[in-house]
């Protein structure tokens, strides 16, 4: 992944972004990552990538995420599509 690229795709949130956020911030756990610009607060598909981003930092190394953009884009897409498909559906009106 690629400094511009997001990695949490509701909120457009990019890897720069939130590079700069925990080197700013240095937040104590992941979900202090949410203070940027809302990340994680959607749809929840980018939390796990969020915790890793955090470990990674905390560890001392550039966070950073070994996948393409268009691999985690369509990993999401799947994710949504699965999570919408479990939602209980409305009753009828009969
Ligand atoms: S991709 Fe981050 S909350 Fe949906």
């Amino acid at each position: 992944m690629k400094p511009d690229d997001h990695v949490c795709l509701c909120f457009h949130v990019s890897l720069r972004k939130l590079r700069a956020f925990i080197k700013r911030e240095q937040p104590k756990v992941p979900s202090q990552l949410s203070e940027c610009l809302g990340a994680g607060t959607g749809c929840h598909w980018c939390v796990p990538f969020l915790e890793k981003l955090h470990r990674q930092a905390q560890a001392g190394a550039e966070p950073d995420l070994a996948v393409s953009p268009e691999s985690y884009a369509k990993r999401r897409a799947a994710y949504r599509e699965k999570k919408e498909g479990d939602q209980p559906s409305a009753p009828d009106k009969s």
